[in-house]
């Protein structure tokens, strides 16, 4: 199962198992990490923006014009932000590294 490591806002890290298919806000939610997400995955809430690690930013597929459009009105967004709710996992995202902003 790839992993995802989860950068807290106090920068403590909390490493989490995720199945292939699941989103990073589910894997998040079953390995105990705290990531809002008021709209449970509709993309449209923006609240469970997080920040994905240098070099992970770049392998990540390009977001959908769903999230794009969630992304453009997100507060404290940055080139590296993405919706953890539209991340789905797979293999070659094992190790992925993500930031929850405080
Ligand atoms: S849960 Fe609302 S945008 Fe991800």
């Amino acid at each position: 199962m790839p992993k995802i490591v989860f950068v807290l806002a106090d920068e403590t890290k909390k490493e989490v198992e995720a199945a292939v298919g699941d989103t990073v806000l589910e894997a998040a939610r079953a390995g105990g990490v705290r990531l809002p997400g008021a709209c449970m995955g509709a993309m449209v809430c923006g609240a469970c923006l997080v920040e994905v690690d240098t070099p992970w930013a770049e392998r990540l597929p390009a977001p959908e014009a769903r999230e794009e459009t969630a992304l453009e009105s997100a507060w404290g967004a940055t080139p590296r932000s993405r919706l953890a709710c539209a991340l789905k996992m797979t293999e070659a995202l094992d190790g992925l590294v993500v930031h929850i902003p405080a």
